[in-house]
């Protein structure tokens, strides 16, 4: 059988950070902050990562980019396996795999206009451009929504939003096959979101690259996602279609956490759960089920064993002992 890989495929990934001792004497020990999160993306596709500040959706991101090293675990793009790669290697898969941070401002170089901006990528990295370099620039400006006489501004002579395009212009020059958005919109303006949003949304149906679209904000990621995965201390605990996921939440955190937020529930079909607690430090993480100290249903059985993601039925993965199906 011969099926096309997905194009993103990530395989229990974890990220543990090493914490030293305090000066008294306390702490010492790991930072969980990523522990052993599976999913894949196919082409074409947006997968959405949400959860509470803290939960790993960032270091998740990084772990996958290898701006972080992973701990353990395994990450494929196209069907190669990329976690175990060189330095060098891993430069030349960044044409593939891009990313798109929340501030624009620091991820560009002050002193570049916004025409070499988006032709530093060409220069570096690609060997022949059919019509040359400026073409493609004028193009990728074009694409991203931004006007012919602005490629010789430099980044502070942009709004947010603009500055934004320019990020995913760049990110864009080299047609990369994923690119991941970590709180690529939060920073801005709902009314210019909602265009970056649209941006984003139309790029992807020209050229087929899929998104891994971080976001601690439910609505904006509900807008973008294809299907979304809700991450608790350092796991994903539910992972489904968006309509799904948004219709019919199985897990009690999912159900906590949209009924919490200002998210648009029509019918009323969701019952309310008001989340009690702060959210357990990923140093100390209760045994079993983390999420049983919050949870309203939690019984014997949560504290001892930690729940696996199982499918309850179209696609839809739950990892809760309450859930049936
Ligand atoms: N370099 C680091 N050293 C130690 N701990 C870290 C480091 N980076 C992140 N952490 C910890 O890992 C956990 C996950 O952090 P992360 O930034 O991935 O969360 P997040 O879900 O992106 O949160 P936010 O929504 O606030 O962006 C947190 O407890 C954080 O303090
Ligand atoms: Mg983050």
């Amino acid at each position: 059988m011969s099926q096309t890989p997905p194009v993103l495929d990530v395989r229990d990934l974890s990220k543990t950070f090493a914490i030293r001792r305090s000066f008294f004497g306390r702490g010492g020990g790991a930072v969980h902050a990523v522990d052993g999160i599976s999913f894949a993306i196919a082409e074409g596709e947006t997968l959405g990562l949400v959860g509470e500040s803290g939960c790993g959706k960032s270091t998740a991101g990084r772990a996958i980019l290898r701006l972080t090293e992973p701990t353990a675990g395994e990450v494929w793009l196209d069907g190669e396996r990329i976690d175990g790669l060189g330095a060098g290697e891993m430069r030349l898969k960044r044409r593939d795999i891009q990313v798109v941070f929340q501030d624009p401002y620091s991820s560009l170089n002050p002193r570049l206009r916004a025409r070499d901006i988006v032709a530093e990528p060409l220069r570096n990295f690609a060997s022949a451009i059919p019509g040359g370099i400026e073409e493609r620039v004028a193009d990728l400006f074009d694409r991203v929504g931004l006007r012919p006489d602005q490629m010789d501004r430099f980044p502070h002579e942009f709004s947010g939003g603009q500055r934004q395009r320019l990020v995913i212009a760049r990110a864009l020059a080299l047609k990369p096959r994923v690119i991941i958005c970590d709180e690529a919109v939060s920073a801005l303006d709902v009314s210019v979101q909602a265009q970056v949003i649209n941006l984003l949304a139309r790029l992807q149906r020209e050229t087929g690259v899929a998104f891994l679209f971080i976001s601690h904000d439910l609505a904006v990621v509900e807008h973008v996602s294809h299907r979304v995965a809700v991450m608790y201390l350092g796991r994903i605990v539910e992972i489904a279609d968006k309509a799904a996921l948004y219709g019919q939440p199985r897990h009690p955190y999912t159900q906590a956490l949209l009924s919490a937020a200002p998210v648009p529930d029509p019918d009323g079909r969701r019952d309310r759960t008001i989340l009690k607690g702060e959210v357990p430090s990923p140093i100390n993480r209760p045994s079993g089920c983390h999420f049983r100290t919050r949870c309203p249903s939690a019984a014997a059985e949560c504290a001892k064993v930690s729940p696996v993601l199982r499918d309850v039925g179209g696609n839809h993965h739950v990892a809760c002992h309450l859930v049936e199906g």
